[in-house]
């Protein structure tokens, strides 16, 4: 049986984006149709669901972020319209904590109507450690990570083939011991933003060259003339990463120390997995 499948994904430091893109590969080898929709660009992408008036598989790539989805995902499926079809959650973490955030977006998606028939959390190299000569989980997602993508591809289909198309059990996404996942939950994007100066450039060495607010996924910056950032603002530091000039302040160091210390005490399993 074929049907539509929609990869929509959010992915600032690219490996979300690779994930998304071994899916849609994996499902155009198996006959089926598959269109992928990067959120960074296409920003009012529920709307174009909004015409939709056949079920489709929707595949929906996140980083995580402080344990969960990020903000801007939620909001995409708090505005799909509700359709029914099939969902597939997938997350990329940095081999901290994957948090809630698949639990989360599966909950989210089943409130909008669809029915989860997989999930997967995938390792991919921590974005915000790319000042680190060894960062955590290095090099991923790799052939042996995308090799698990196909098989959840493989076993979405045979269950979509199948006709009774089983939904993903809850249970199955509550894998965090009680401990992290009360830890999780007192977690938030909002609360490290309040914790920490904003992200700002230093107008001694920036040249309002733009190029920050061009990589900005959130299109968080404006020149005025010097890069004003807004309160969508992430912290993806894609503006750090890609100024030529480096004049957004960044102690890669005590970052780094900060992370390996989370990574330390996080008790999940520090590896891909699927769900189906
Ligand atoms: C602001 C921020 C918060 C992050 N929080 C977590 C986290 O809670 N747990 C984790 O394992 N990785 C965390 N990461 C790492 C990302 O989840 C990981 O690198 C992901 O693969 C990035 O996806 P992308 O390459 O598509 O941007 C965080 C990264 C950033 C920039």
């Amino acid at each position: 049986m074929t049907m539509e499948h929609r990869i929509v994904y959010f992915s600032p430091a690219g490996t979300t984006r690779k994930v998304a893109e071994a899916i849609g590969d994996f499902l155009r080898r198996r006959g089926q149709s598959a269109l992928l929709l990067d959120l960074a660009r296409l920003r009012n992408a529920a709307a174009s669901f909004a015409a939709q008036t056949q079920p489709y598989c929707l595949w929906l790539g996140s980083p995580v972020y402080c344990d969960h989805a990020v903000p801007l995902l939620e909001d995409f499926v708090g505005s799909l319209p509700r359709l029914g079809g099939f969902a597939v959650p997938f997350v990329t973490w940095g081999a901290v904590t994957s948090g809630l955030a698949l639990p989360e977006m599966a909950g989210g998606l089943s409130t909008r109507g669809f029915t989860v028939l997989g999930a997967a959390k995938v390792m991919a190299e921590h974005s915000s450690l790319w000042q680190s000569s060894n960062p955590l989980a290095a090099g991923r997602p790799d052939a042996g990570d995308l090799a698990q993508m196909e098989e959840l591809v493989e076993r979405v289909l045979a269950k979509i083939a199948g006709g009774g198309a089983e939904p993903l059990s809850a249970e199955r996404l509550d894998y965090l011991s009680p401990q992290l996942r009360a830890q999780s939950a007192a977690k938030s994007l909002a609360g490290i933003k309040a914790m920490q100066p904003p992200v700002a450039a230093n107008e001694q060495l920036c040249t309002r060259c733009g190029q920050c607010a061009e990589v900005c996924p959130v299109a968080a910056i404006r020149l005025d003339p010097f890069p004003v950032i807004d309160d969508s603002c992430i912290l993806c530091r894609q503006c750090t990463r890609h100024c030529p000039a480096g004049a957004y302040p960044y102690d890669g160091k005590t970052v780094e120390t900060r992370i390996l210390g989370m990574a330390g005490q996080s008790d999940e399993v520090k590896e891909t997995q699927i769900f189906v």
